[in-house]
């Protein structure tokens, strides 16, 4: 196995391994090259969704695919712990989450009280142009704030929303509230500390009806926009083209990640784990 680093703050390739099969000593190495550098890629893959989940659940305890997909929905996945993201449609209903639209920056899950660490996606069917995912380093964002902003920030808290996913849409069971302070959600300090690598990033969850705690709503606004300006700049940013059988692993403590829109009429279809911290509930009522 080998492990080259892309340029810039982010990203790597790992090549020489099958993780289906991937030893201890190799997944070692894997694991410690996806905390220094956030996000990896691994192409040629071939797993079907119990090779996945078994990969996947050697980062941690697994979410199970969302608690309101219809019994019906569920009852079509061949593994609990494998979420589907397509555009694909058959008979008439979606196959998987987030469709054809261009999701917006946001790392997963910020709106629980403890976030999933690891977010692995496997590319099953892509299309020729369109539905590039990109990652910014948060690390590298934290450090590109001017002096001014960053003792501006130090000490505050964000209030991140659960009722709206990456791609706009209120989810199953929530209904729309127009004042962001009261939007359903945790909050979260501005700046985090990686629990394994100790280096502060910022903690941004989404952009869209995010709060920060104790200002006026246009302080916020105001406050919020001039933070996210720093948050994925054009050196910070790696972008990833897919290939069918291309695994990434992506570090949401790390890294925001985004998603380009692609045409409808082509075919998208991605396999998802996602790898929870070890005092996570095991569910989620959601895609992200
Ligand atoms: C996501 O935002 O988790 C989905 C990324 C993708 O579909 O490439």
């Amino acid at each position: 196995m080998k492990i080259e680093h892309f340029d810039g703050p982010i990203g790597g390739e790992v090549t020489g391994v099958d993780l289906s099969a991937i030893a201890d000593g190799d997944f070692e190495a894997l694991y410690q090259a996806w905390i220094e550098r956030g996000v990896l890629r691994i192409r040629d893959q071939q797993l079907d969704d119990i090779a996945l989940q078994t990969f996947s659940a050697r980062f941690g305890p697994l979410e199970e695919i969302p608690v309101l997909l219809s019994e019906a929905e569920r009852s079509q996945q061949p593994s609990l712990y494998v979420t589907v993201i397509s555009n694909i449609v058959v008979n008439g209903a979606p196959i998987g989450g987030l469709a054809n639209k261009e999701a917006a920056w946001h790392s997963d899950m910020t709106y629980i009280e403890t976030p999933p660490p690891a977010s692995i996606l496997h590319a099953i069917e892509v299309p020729a142009k369109g539905g590039d995912t990109q990652f910014a380093c948060q690390v590298a964002a934290l450090m590109a704030l001017p002096e001014d902003l960053l003792s501006e920030i130090s000490g505050i808290s964000i209030k991140h929303d659960a009722s709206h996913t990456s791609i706009g849409n209120l989810r199953r069971g929530f209904e729309e509230v127009e004042d962001v302070r009261k939007v359903p959600g945790v909050a979260h300090p501005i700046i985090k500390r990686h629990e394994e690598s100790g280096h502060d990033a910022l903690f941004l969850g989404r952009r869209d009806f995010a709060y920060v705690e104790g200002l006026e709503i246009d302080e916020s606004e105001e406050l919020l926009d001039r933070i996210w300006r720093y948050a994925a700049l054009p050196q910070n940013v790696w972008t990833q083209h897919w290939r069918v059988g291309d695994v990434i692993i992506w570090d949401n403590r790390r890294v925001l990640h985004r998603r380009d829109d692609f045409d409808q009429a082509a075919r998208r279809l991605m396999k998802r784990c996602q790898v929870l911290a070890r005092e996570a509930p095991s569910t989620s009522p959601i895609i992200d």
